[in-house]
């Protein structure tokens, strides 16, 4: 594929940045249909944008304490810097960051998450340790569009592990990242090769390629 039809992505990280990672090592595949243009950040000590700049990528940082409360004021100084770059798909990874309604809406449709729980189950934070509690025999990891409210969403694809009865919260968290990493390359795929088709709250997948079709169904 050309790099002229490769859809211009912006990844957003706060972190480590081991999706970003996937999603970069998946970028090289020449028939890849994103390629991933700048790497941003609200925190300027993330240590996924060292990693980034390895990869030889554009990398920014906002910090978002500089814009005290006024999220707001954050999300367009974002949106600036995206556009800057003629991003056209933006992809959270790890974007420890709530979004205001305005910055959701402009890029509606074009904005993706991955979050680390089978979601409607556990949104938020510390869903290992939340799915531990409640005893669920299947946790996981979804791939979604984002819109206003937090971890809500159209689900583009998820992938579930057992829970296992010695599981602490980092072996469960070890166990849905391996998910993350596998599933968050092959969604940001069909949502670049435009297969992604939004009714309501259902992501169908539309028209073939050559994509992986056991990744496209859920991993059990
Ligand atoms: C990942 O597990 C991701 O799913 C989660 O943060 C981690 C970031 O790790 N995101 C959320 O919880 C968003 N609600 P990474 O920086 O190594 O990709």
């Amino acid at each position: 594929m050309s790099e002229a039809t490769k859809k211009r992505v912006a990844v957003l990280i706060s972190g480590r940045g081991s999706n970003m990672a996937s999603l970069i090592e998946a970028a090289k595949e020449p028939g890849y249909p994103a390629e991933i243009v700048v790497v941003g950040s609200n925190r300027p000590d993330a240590a996924g944008l060292e990693a980034a700049k390895e990869a030889g990528l554009q990398t920014f940082a906002i910090d978002h304490k500089e814009f005290g409360k006024d999220r707001a004021a954050f999300d367009s100084a974002l949106s600036a810097e995206l556009k800057k770059h003629d991003v056209e798909l933006v992809v959270l990874a790890g974007f420890m960051r709530l979004l205001t309604p305005g910055f959701t809406e402009e890029w509606e449709g074009r904005l993706i998450n991955i979050h680390p729980a089978l979601l409607p189950s556990f949104p938020g934070l510390n869903t290992h340790a939340r799915a531990l509690e409640t005893g669920v025999k299947l946790h996981g990891a979804t791939a979604h569009f984002v819109t206003s409210e937090m971890d809500v969403g159209p689900i583009i694809m998820q992938g579930a592990v057992p829970v296992l009865d010695d599981d602490s919260e980092q072996t469960l968290a070890a166990r849905v990242l391996e998910v993350e990493h596998q599933i968050y390359p092959e969604a940001l795929a069909l949502v670049a090769a435009e297969r992604t088709e939004i009714n309501g709250m259902r992501v169908t997948v539309v028209g073939s390629d050559d994509l992986d079709d056991d990744l496209i169904a859920p991993t059990v």
